[in-house]
């Protein structure tokens, strides 16, 4: 579902990505952790076509985003969830008038949209906040109202960037027990946070640890992986781990 081969990225002269191969089929779950600067949110950026690919390969959910003309950027966000790492929600507008609009861009009939919108909400813990407006909201519950948006649409692939962040431990329990039913679903979901907190209640998921622009360690056993890391420099590879089954 994601596949990502050699992946550079440079603003100016800084290198924010630095050969990064991966790949995550339908259904996977990964962290994706790391200190701050180590390239999370541009790796997420490039996979929902925010940014270009400059050097390498990222194909996500069939397309391949280093051919992909503008007019398709759109159906490419069709099947790729964002929740953003600043919300990107509309302050002005109410809480199901943001969760809504996803769906009211592919113009699905008002009736399923309410169907969908209260069902998200309710997930959440929402239900009793969808008439305010987002600015009247606290912090965590905009960032629920992030994560309904990206639900609400069913998206095959869920890319997350710190949706935790703002939430006390029990809420972003709450909310990893979405994320992770979204997997069941088979939805493919990577996961951007530095909570170690949060990721040792998952001891069995995947992490990918990115450190100034390269993965330092992984723990996966997918072929795609091995493949990707065989055909790169094998300095890399060995900094590649096994699955600990004593968790992280
Ligand atoms: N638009 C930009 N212009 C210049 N440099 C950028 C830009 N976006 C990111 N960078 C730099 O690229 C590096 C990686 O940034 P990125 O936002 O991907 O890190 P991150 O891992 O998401 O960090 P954090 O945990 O703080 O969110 C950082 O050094 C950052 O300053
Ligand atoms: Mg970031």
């Amino acid at each position: 579902m994601i596949q990502v081969r050699h992946l550079s990225h440079s603003f100016g002269r800084h290198q924010a990505l630095r050969d990064v191969s991966f790949s995550l089929g339908k259904g996977e779950f990964v962290f994706l952790s790391g200190p701050s600067g180590a390239g999370k949110t541009t790796l997420l950026r490039i996979l929902h076509a925010a940014l270009p690919v400059q050097r390498g390969e990222a194909i996500v959910a069939d397309f391949n985003l280093g051919r992909l003309p503008s007019a398709s950027v759109p159906l490419l966000r069709r099947q790729v969830g964002v929740v953003f790492q600043d919300f990107k929600i509309l302050p002005l507008r109410t809480v199901e008038e943001n969760v809504a609009l996803p769906l009211e861009l592919r113009g699905l009939s008002d009736a399923h949209i309410e169907r969908r919108v209260r069902a998200v909400c309710m997930a959440l813990g929402l239900e009793d906040r969808v008439k305010l407006k987002c600015r009247d909201i606290s912090g965590g519950e905009q960032q629920r109202v992030a994560i309904a948006r990206a639900l609400v649409t069913n998206p095959k692939v869920l890319l997350a960037d710190e949706p935790t962040g703002n939430l006390d431990p029990a809420l972003s329990l709450r909310l990893m027990e979405l994320f992770k039913q979204f997997q069941t679903y088979g939805a493919t979901v990577l996961f951007a946070t530095h909570s170690r907190e949060l990721m040792g209640h998952y001891p069995e998921a995947y992490v990918m640890h990115l450190e100034d622009g390269r993965i330092t360690a992984a723990n996966w056993p997918g072929a795609g992986v091995v493949r990707a890391l065989q055909a790169s420099a094998g300095a890399q590879r060995e900094n590649f781990v096994r699955p600990d089954p004593g968790g992280r």
